[in-house]
């Protein structure tokens, strides 16, 4: 079955990146000039993804008035003659329909999705998380939906990191299944580098059978308190396969000020309109500083 929709969980709070958080939902920092979400959002209609839901919690407001027509503004772009900054506010509004649902309190990833089931109803869908950046060259999302198409079965993204960094993260026990899939075998969330399994470690993109949603009830709160994503894919694959696919491509975690700042360098330097002003004045920031 096509996989028409994604759930985008955005109501965290954004600790790591406060005080820019405090006041503005954490996936509306821009990389550059567009803000996370927007990339996350043009991700998922590359993928044929054609629904989007956003959860939010409070103080969010300006993802929805993002994703919304500006009239205003359109009007003020268009006696101004700004006619491609007319197109650009435009095509965000009609990228993808984008429904939006309020997780009333913040009880963990696992409960953020669990509250789209209303909207995702019995079929497939994708969960993308906001401040997981996916190169824009990499197709990740549309190969995890093929891998699902082909077998029918939730598909994990997964990245190997350092043994240190495993703690950050889900991570994966598996077998090996074809070229670039693995079937997991059990997944633990934020282990210590000690007691990890692997560093194969979860990173933001899903595609689930609708059964997560039966294996979410079934779970308790674990690590932190919160109900985890991670606790329920480790029921699920214990009833049905749940593949991991290994991705080799590059990933920002956008919700870390040390990833965010490598982001915006490397997407700025290879922006048509930015980049060779700007590789330009890398090198020479680069000799000034005796980088290297
Ligand atoms: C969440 C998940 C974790 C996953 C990670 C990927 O953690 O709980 O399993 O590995 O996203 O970025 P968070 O980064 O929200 O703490």
């Amino acid at each position: 079955m096509k996989v028409r929709k994604a759930v985008i969980p955005a109501a965290g709070l954004g600790t790591r990146f406060l005080p820019a958080t405090k006041a503005q939902p954490k996936v509306m920092l821009p990389v550059i000039d567009i803000p996370a979400i927007q990339l996350v959002v043009e991700e998922a209609a590359r993928g044929g993804i054609e629904d989007v839901l956003i959860v939010t919690g409070r103080g969010q407001r300006a993802i929805e008035d993002h994703f919304d027509r500006n009239l205003e503004l359109e009007r003020f772009l268009e006696d101004k003659a700004k006619f491609d900054e007319l197109k650009r506010i435009r095509q965000i509004s009609d990228m993808a329909e984008v429904h939006y649902i309020r997780q009333k309190e913040a009880l963990g990833l696992g409960h953020a999705i669990s509250v789209a089931q209303a909207h995702v109803g019995d079929e497939p869908f994708a969960v993308m998380l906001g401040d997981d950046l996916i190169h824009p060259s990499e197709p990740l999302l549309g190969q995890m939906l093929r891998s699902h198409d082909t077998f029918g079965r939730s598909v994990i993204a997964a990245m190997e990191v350092s043994k240190q960094d495993i703690s950050l993260y889900g991570c994966i026990q598996a077998e090996p299944f074809e070229e670039h899939l693995v079937r997991i075998l059990s997944i633990i969330e934020k282990p210590s580098p000690e007691e990890a399994p692997s560093n194969l470690a979860v990173i933001g993109r899903y595609v689930f059978t609708p059964e997560i949603f039966d294996a979410l009830r079934r779970t308790t709160p674990g690590r932190a308190g919160e109900i985890q994503l991670t606790d329920a894919i480790n029921l699920l694959a214990q009833e049905q396969a749940v593949y991991a696919y290994r991705f080799e491509g590059r990933r920002f975690d956008v919700g870390n000020p040390l990833d965010y700042l490598k982001a915006t360098v490397e997407l700025g330097a290879e922006r048509d309109d930015l980049g060779p002003e700007f590789r330009a004045w890398l090198a020479q920031f680069v000799q000034r500083e005796k980088l290297v």
